[in-house]
């Protein structure tokens, strides 16, 4: 008989507001069986298992638990969120001195224990963290990847179906590049209905949209809402869902998750998002969309950047 595993099985490392956000957002949802939580500080871990198990009547059925680095074993998905999180005033690059630290800290056990799971980075500065957990794990590049801008996508494709007064999910286009101050909006390929949006805008009469001020309010919206209630999380803890849900229903969905580029655009060794089919391998390929000059020049840019602070960081 082929020994099959009979559930699936998650774990969350980092169980802060973004960490826990997950745990309820991946309950809620129903795509796990089992659901690990670790954090260093083991009671908190507990109380937020505790918390969620008692939504058991509420939800498909699910063994949260509060567990170790051990638990990881046997998990399809493993999910990194540990480390600080932007203070007012704080980039997300700001973060990488005590983030990197965290993660160096929590290599030997996630190689010793993750080594046949998906490992999905979300702790900031994200695409740096990436790079640094892929290379140390020495893990196939579809396997270590990043929530990336899967969170600035949703966010651009909001604030376009905002002033379009359409679904957003009707909506394609692409945030790409860091998951930070030098994002990309691709604006060439965007469309709605499979129209073009400046033929979107006539078909349907909308005012003419500032491309400018949309872009900086998507780059913008963590630190506005960081200014008014301290840190985001619930929007984060649904597009790390949104990834499983990828991952685990073998869905081939094309998102912006962060990971190893080897060449796309002449960029070469460094991870950042771009559009992806995610899969049940995980980051399975990128989609390499064709972009304006204005639009690879930007991306280039934000490599370079991403590059810069990976040598400062010591790879
Ligand atoms: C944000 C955090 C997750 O963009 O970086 O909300």
């Amino acid at each position: 008989m082929v020994a099959f595993r009979r559930g699936v099985k998650i774990a969350i490392i980092g169980l802060g507001q973004v960490g826990a956000s997950t745990a309820f957002a991946i309950m809620a949802s129903g795509i796990a069986s089992e659901l690990v939580l670790i954090d260093i500080n083991r009671e908190k871990a507990e109380g937020e298992a505790m918390d969620l198990g008692d939504a058991a009547a509420f939800t498909k059925p699910i063994n949260v638990y509060e567990g170790t680095y051990a638990d990881c074993q046997g998990a399809q998905i493993v999910i990194f969120t540990a480390g600080a999180n932007q203070k007012p005033g704080e980039t997300r690059l700001d973060l990488m001195e005590k983030n990197v630290t965290i993660l160096k800290q929590a290599m030997p056990q996630l190689v010793k224990y993750c080594e046949k799971s998906i490992l999905i980075m979300v702790t900031n500065p994200v695409d740096v963290l990436t790079y640094i957990a892929l290379k140390t794990s020495e893990l196939p590049p579809n396997q270590v990847f990043g929530s990336g801008t899967v969170l600035d996508t949703s966010r651009f494709k909001a604030a376009l179906a905002q002033h379009c007064q359409v679904d957003p999910r009707n909506v394609h286009t692409y945030i790409v590049g860091e998951h930070g101050d030098s994002e990309v909006a691709l604006w060439s390929s965007a469309n709605i209905a499979g129209v073009s949006l400046d033929d979107f805008f006539q078909l349907r009469g909308l005012a003419p949209l500032n491309r400018e001020q949309l872009a900086e309010q998507v780059k913008t919206a963590a630190y506005e809402i960081i200014q008014r209630k301290g840190a985001t999380y619930y929007a984060v803890a649904l597009s790390i869902k949104r990834i499983c849900e990828a991952v685990l229903r073998d869905e081939n969905s094309i998102l912006t998750v962060s990971g190893l580029v080897k060449g796309s655009y002449g960029i070469e060794d460094c991870c950042l998002s771009l559009p992806c089919i995610v899969n049940g391998l995980g980051r399975a390929e990128t989609v390499v969309l064709p972009l304006s000059v204005e639009e690879e020049d930007a991306l280039r840019r934000s490599a370079k950047l991403l590059k810069d602070i990976i040598k400062q960081a010591g790879f």
